[in-house]
């Protein structure tokens, strides 16, 4: 008999939103006769709180925008190398979340070498810099992204916009009557079996997966309007991430002042040059449609929309 296939699902979730995804997506492959499915889910050295205390939910950003995550328990796998690897991960602040790259920065995620890389995110809806940065750091561990597969809130872009952050302060998935739910529909989860079985398919019929497996099944959908919005939102968590760091030095309560002038800031930009800018961007959207496609065709790469 053949060696059976070996995959790797290595995940980190706060709610188990991301779990449940992951658990859908690798049923098949669990099932499958020839593949042995090893799952390891990375510990943060001391839980992220959740709910999260308002202030200890913004003063995360800096470190996790500056890749200076918390460290992660050490993660230990049975087998030097694998056939693929599954990374499941969310986004905090259009990065991955810290105990992601706390593994991706170790000496462990040296098993990603020259090993095919399938991520799996489950965010609220903006995720294309988070995977910017996934694949640099991929690329560093010399791993091959083969596909990406993305799953959203949903509820509208707007909506989440309250619905995610009162989660996450709050603990309640329904904020208030009036609002939607927060989070991935049921649906959906339940929709990452699908990717699975491609995925268990060609992992029984190749020899090695050198090619996206997940090529017109509609694993991402990369919103247009949002490109610009992360483009111009990563750059100011990084700059004010900066500056909160060396206040910091200085002194906390340096750091928690700033903090709290950087929120209202965020706020008051949301509400103003959001809007705006997205009306200026359909008026110019005439003139910009070639370049809005080419970033829409990179960005939905290597599985395509
Ligand atoms: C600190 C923090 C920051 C977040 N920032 C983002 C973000 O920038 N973009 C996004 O789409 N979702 C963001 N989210 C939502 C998460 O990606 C995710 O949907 C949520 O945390 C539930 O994931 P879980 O499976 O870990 O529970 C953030 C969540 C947290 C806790």
């Amino acid at each position: 008999m053949a060696t059976p296939k070996k995959v790797l699902l290595l995940h980190y979730s706060q709610t188990g939103q991301l779990d449940s995804l992951a658990a859908h997506f690798v049923q098949p492959l669990q099932a499958a006769e020839g593949i042995e499915v090893e799952t390891v889910r990375l510990e943060p050295q001391t839980p992220y709180p959740f709910p999260w205390p308002f202030w200890r939910f913004f003063d995360t950003f800096p470190e996790t925008v500056h890749l200076q995550p918390q460290p992660i328990r050490t993660p230990v796998f049975r087998h030097e190398r694998y056939d693929l690897v599954i990374l499941a991960y969310t986004v905090w602040f259009l990065s991955p979340a810290q105990p992601i790259t706390a593994f991706l920065q170790s000496p462990q995620a040296a098993v990603l070498r020259d090993t095919p890389v399938l991520t799996l995110i489950g965010c609220r809806n903006m995720w294309l810099m988070a995977q910017e940065t996934v694949k640099e750091l991929l690329r560093q561990n010399g791993a091959r992204l083969v596909d990406n597969v993305v799953k959203i809130d949903a509820c509208s872009s707007a909506a989440s916009f309250i619905t995610t952050p009162l989660w996450m302060l709050s603990g309640r998935k329904k904020g208030a009557s009036w609002l939607p739910e927060a989070g991935i529909a049921l649906s959906e989860l339940v929709d990452g079996a699908r990717f699975g079985a491609r995925v268990r398919d060609c992992l029984l019929t190749q020899d090695t997966i050198d090619a996206p497996m997940l090529t017109g099944m509609g694993a991402v959908k990369v919103n247009e309007r949002l490109i610009f919005s992360e483009k111009a939102a990563k750059r100011s968590f990084w700059l004010w991430g900066r500056l909160l760091m060396a206040c910091g030095r200085i002194s906390p309560v340096l750091r928690r002042g700033v903090l709290a002038l950087y929120i209202a800031f965020l706020i008051t930009l949301i509400l103003t040059v959001v809007p705006v800018s997205a009306v200026v961007k359909k008026l110019l959207s005439p003139w910009l449609k070639e370049r809005i496609a080419a970033q829409k065709a990179y960005f939905s790469q290597p599985s395509g929309e």
